[in-house]
């Protein structure tokens, strides 16, 4: 594998390997299991493999964890050596926000729902750094995860809106044996947290039983019934319950079965942490 901080030096490095095709999968590091699926995909499917590790700081509010986001490049860069990763793109912040930098993508409308009402310019933040890492790399496919689902919902409409010469690929939510999505912010939880956490998955698959047997469709119903369960447990601050559109991400009366998402934020020890399910092809 070879790290590489310079786009200048990047794009050289992939100049003899157009032939093939080249797969990509941006990052923010610490990397957990749900990071190694998206890797792992890219790694079956293409001939060269880029991965970056980015904690691209226009993503984060004020008063969010920008400084805190865990970090371990040692780590990151060995997992992904296992892997078989070709490149590790980790370039220094004034390498891709010089000084004076002012050029900024926006997907409307779909950056202000769900964690983009509370996140202000966070997707903003996602668009712009994904929009300049396809441009330094030119992937032939980039891969994200449904985990966050906003976001790979942006980044398609995005690529579709700019006629980008790129296929996005989506991978399944990675979750531990009790159910808890894989997040690199869950090392901040202690162990009471992640056992209060686990309320945040099981209430979405329980509405997910009710609905697929047929019992619940109703969108009013099903977030009372997800809010009523979360509830239950204490410590678990909600931020939204929403089931939206999942093509344009606008609200619903009745689930779709091929194009609903259910999707929640909360906080747990003031970690924030978010969980969705699919119905529908993404
Ligand atoms: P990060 O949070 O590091 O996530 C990188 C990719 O891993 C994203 O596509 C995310 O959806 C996926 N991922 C994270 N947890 C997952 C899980 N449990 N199962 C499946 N996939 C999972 O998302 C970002 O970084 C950034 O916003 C980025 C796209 C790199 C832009 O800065």
């Amino acid at each position: 594998m070879e790290t590489i901080k310079k786009i200048d030096k990047l794009k050289k490095s992939l100049i003899g390997k157009r032939e093939g095709t080249i797969g990509f999968v941006p990052t923010m590091g610490y990397l957990h299991k749900g990071h190694e699926e998206l890797i792992k995909k890219c790694k079956n499917e293409n001939d060269t493999s880029v991965v970056s590790v980015f904690v691209n700081p226009i993503q984060f509010g004020k008063g969010e964890d920008f400084k805190e986001y865990p970090r371990d490049p040692k780590r990151d860069s060995d997992i992904m050596k296992n892997l078989g990763v070709d490149y590790l793109f980790c370039p220094e912040i004034k390498e891709i926000y010089p000084k004076g930098y002012k050029t900024y993508v926006n997907v409307k409308e779909f950056d202000k729902v769900l964690c983009g009402k509370k996140r202000i310019n966070h997707f903003e933040g996602v668009a712009t750094i994904v929009l300049k890492f396809i441009n330094i790399i030119s992937p032939d496919t980039i891969y994200f995860g449904k985990k966050d689902a906003q976001q790979l919902i942006i980044i398609k409409k995005m690529v579709n809106d700019l006629n980008l010469n790129t296929v996005v690929r989506s991978v399944d939510i990675k979750r531990d044996l009790n159910g808890l999505a894989l997040s690199s912010r869950n090392t901040l939880l202690s162990e009471s947290g992640k056992l209060s956490a686990l309320k945040l998955s099981q209430s979405l698959m329980y509405v997910k039983e009710k609905i697929l047997n047929g019992q619940l469709s109703e969108v009013k119903e099903i977030k009372d019934i997800i809010k009523r369960n979360i509830s239950k447990e204490k410590g678990i601050d909600i931020e939204y319950i929403e089931v939206l559109s999942l093509k344009n991400l606008t609200e619903l009366k009745k689930v779709d079965l091929n194009n609903t998402i259910i999707a929640l934020a909360a906080s747990v020890e003031n970690v924030r942490l978010i969980d969705n399910l699919i119905l529908g092809e993404i």
